[in-house]
């Protein structure tokens, strides 16, 4: 997984058919996705139950790209090395998951994946200030987590811009989960994001059978965030 900060589109299969993921993955990958973001959920920390580890081991040979592993789960620590197993090349944990983000930044790399770092609408981007030189990706969620399809939330596009600023040179994405379509790709764009997740904008008006508006999603989505309508 090479750095760049290109815009990534990553579609959130939390918006697709559930009994035909791997059918799934393929269709959005053929148009043109660039990560596929897998959203797990515990019924815990969030009030919404999706899937585990042995779901992504199944999807895995069905992504060519990167696999975007999304945690909304707590604990975390205890299922980092099952996911790493399964083949996620980016484990994305929230910090308000526990009290010791610290040992789980250290627990993904050492099970030889990228380490994300999700907050909360409600959580500053001061959180992350400890955690610069541990992370390879921070998620700045723009919805509250737990469901798709929900309405964005502006006041986050500040906290990007004070993300952005504080990553400076090093080599961390911001990535954008929550509300993403045509019309706010561009704000969080602007303002220094780089992976950006949408699931029902991606998935809507589309079928592993009639993939062809999946493509045309993307494109528009993408299209949106680099300022040139398609
Ligand atoms: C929300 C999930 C998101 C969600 C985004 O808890 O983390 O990845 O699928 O869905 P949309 O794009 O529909 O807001
Ligand atoms: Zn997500």
């Amino acid at each position: 997984m090479s750095f760049d900060r290109k815009i990534k589109i990553a579609p959130s299969i939390l918006a697709a058919d559930f009994a035909n993921f791997g059918a799934e993955c393929e269709a959005i990958e053929a148009q043109g996705a660039d990560w596929v973001h897998v959203d797990v959920m515990d019924g815990h920390f969030v009030p919404n139950i999706t899937f585990g580890p042995a779901t992504c081991a199944a999807i895995r040979p069905h992504i060519k790209g990167v696999m975007d592993v999304h945690l909304m789960i707590a604990p975390v620590d205890s299922y980092i090395e099952a996911f790493a197993k399964a083949g996620a090349d980016v484990i994305t944990a929230h910090v308000e998951a526990g009290p010791h983000t610290h040992r789980t930044l250290q627990a993904i790399r050492a099970a030889g994946a990228k380490a994300g770092l999700a907050l909360n609408p409600g959580t500053p981007a001061s959180e992350v200030e400890y955690f610069l030189d541990m992370v390879d990706l921070i998620c700045v969620m723009t919805v509250n987590p737990g469901f798709g399809g929900q309405k964005f939330i502006h006041s986050q596009i500040e906290k990007v811009k004070q993300l952005r600023a504080m990553i400076g040179d090093r080599p961390i994405h911001i990535e954008i989960d929550g509300g993403v379509d045509p019309i706010t790709a561009p704000l969080v764009a602007q303002a220094g994001a780089d992976v950006l997740v949408a699931g029902s904008a991606v998935f809507k008006g589309g079928s592993v059978s009639n993939p062809g508006p999946y493509g045309e999603n993307i494109r528009n989505i993408r299209a949106a965030a680099e300022g040139v309508w398609a």
